[in-house]
Formats: structure tokens, C-alpha cells, sequence
């Protein structure tokens, strides 16, 4: 599944059921993180048009799904908490390349939200799958397609403004690394936990 080396066990989906609150919760800092993301690369690449049109539609989906997720923790009379670091994703962050030139390191971002789209996606995907309640389920199910979306759109704009990076073959190393990464993840509620 898109590429991804390893997938998540499905237990991981029971261990985000009994902890519901608390996956939403992270869940819905998940989307506004994607949404700053979004925004700070329009900041910084503002030459492209295309670009700015697109990853300004993405930031606006990513707070919405923000909203949804929100919507549903008051509806159960949960509370939104605090943020918390995303140990994952800071590990991918390490991960990309900040030297090179310029358009190395934007080309890189791309790839590093791509790879969060796609774990994303995948995670998503186990929950809807094996999660007992229904609504839960049809709400991931949807937001999977959203994602899967996402990852597309990073992919296609590194492709696309590459000067010199092969992205195909850094795609590859993405995958590689984050294969290895998620070895550690998959036992605790949070979305990439
Ligand atoms: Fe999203
Ligand atoms: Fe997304």
C-alpha cells in the first residue's frame, strides 16, 4: 500500500479504540499540523502558482478534517488536550535534508510530507478496518481517501520542480528509512504511535 515497507499490526486499531479521547485528540493536532505544513510551504515557495493554488486547498481540507475531528470530541463529551510531540514525525524531520540547495531541501519537504500523508493514510486505513464502532470507521474510511489524496499531490509537485534531486530513487530512501522507523511504533494510541 503505497508503497509503504511495512504495515501496521491491526492490533495496534484496539489498542486506539480502548483510548479513544486520547487518539482524537492527537488526531486533530495531526491535521493542524498538516495544515501549518501546507501553509509554510506555500511561505516559502510562493513562485509556484500551481502550487500555492493546490496546497492552499490542501491547508484549508486539513483544517476542516480538523473541525470534523473536534466536532466529534465534543459531541462524545470528550476534551481536546494538549498537543503532544509527535516522536515519529520528528524522527522523519531528522531525516530530511536540510543543505544542499534550495531546491534540494524543498524538494525534500515534499517528500517528507508525503511520507506522513502516506503513514497517515495507512493508519487510517487500519482503523476504519478494525475498529467496532461504526461511525469511527466511516469517518476514517473517508479521511483515508482524503490522505491518499495528499501523498499524491506532495509526489507529483517534487517530480515535477526537481532540478536536480532523482526523486524516484530519494522516494526510495524515504520508504527504506521509514520502513525501519515504524518498527518501534504500532503500540501506542496516537496516530503514529
Ligand atoms: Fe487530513
Ligand atoms: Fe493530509
Amino acid at each position: 500500500m503505497l508503497g509503504l515497507k511495512l504495515l501496521t499490526d491491526p492490533r495496534w486499531a484496539n489498542i486506539a479504540e480502548d483510548n479513544i479521547e486520547e487518539i482524537l485528540t492527537d488526531h486533530a493536532w495531526c491535521e493542524q499540523k498538516a495544515a501549518t505544513n501546507a501553509i509554510s510551504l506555500i511561505m516559502l515557495n510562493s513562485q509556484y502558482e500551481d502550487l500555492v493554488t493546490t496546497l492552499t486547498e490542501i491547508a484549508i481540507e486539513e483544517m476542516e478534517h480538523f473541525k470534523m475531528v473536534h466536532e466529534i470530541i465534543k459531541e462524545r463529551g470528550y476534551k481536546l488536550g494538549m498537543q503532544r510531540e509527535d516522536d515519529y514525525v520528528s524522527k522523519l524531520y531528522k531525516f530530511m535534508k536540510k543543505d544542499g540547495s534550495r531546491n534540494d531541501a524543498f524538494i525534500d519537504r515534499l517528500l517528507f510530507a508525503a511520507m506522513i500523508e502516506a503513514r497517515s493514510c495507512e493508519r487510517f486505513r487500519v482503523l476504519s478496518e478494525n475498529i467496532k464502532d461504526g461511525e469511527l470507521a466511516k469517518f476514517y474510511r473517508d479521511l483515508m481517501i482524503s490522505e491518499a489524496n495528499h501523498y499524491t499531490t506532495f509526489l507529483k509537485f517534487a517530480r515535477k520542480y526537481t532540478e536536480r534531486i532523482d526523486v524516484d530513487k530519494r522516494w526510495k530512501e524515504w520508504l527504506d528509512f521509514e520502513g525501519k522507523l515504524i518498527q518501534s511504533y504500532g503500540k501506542k494510541e496516537f496516530v503514529h504511535g
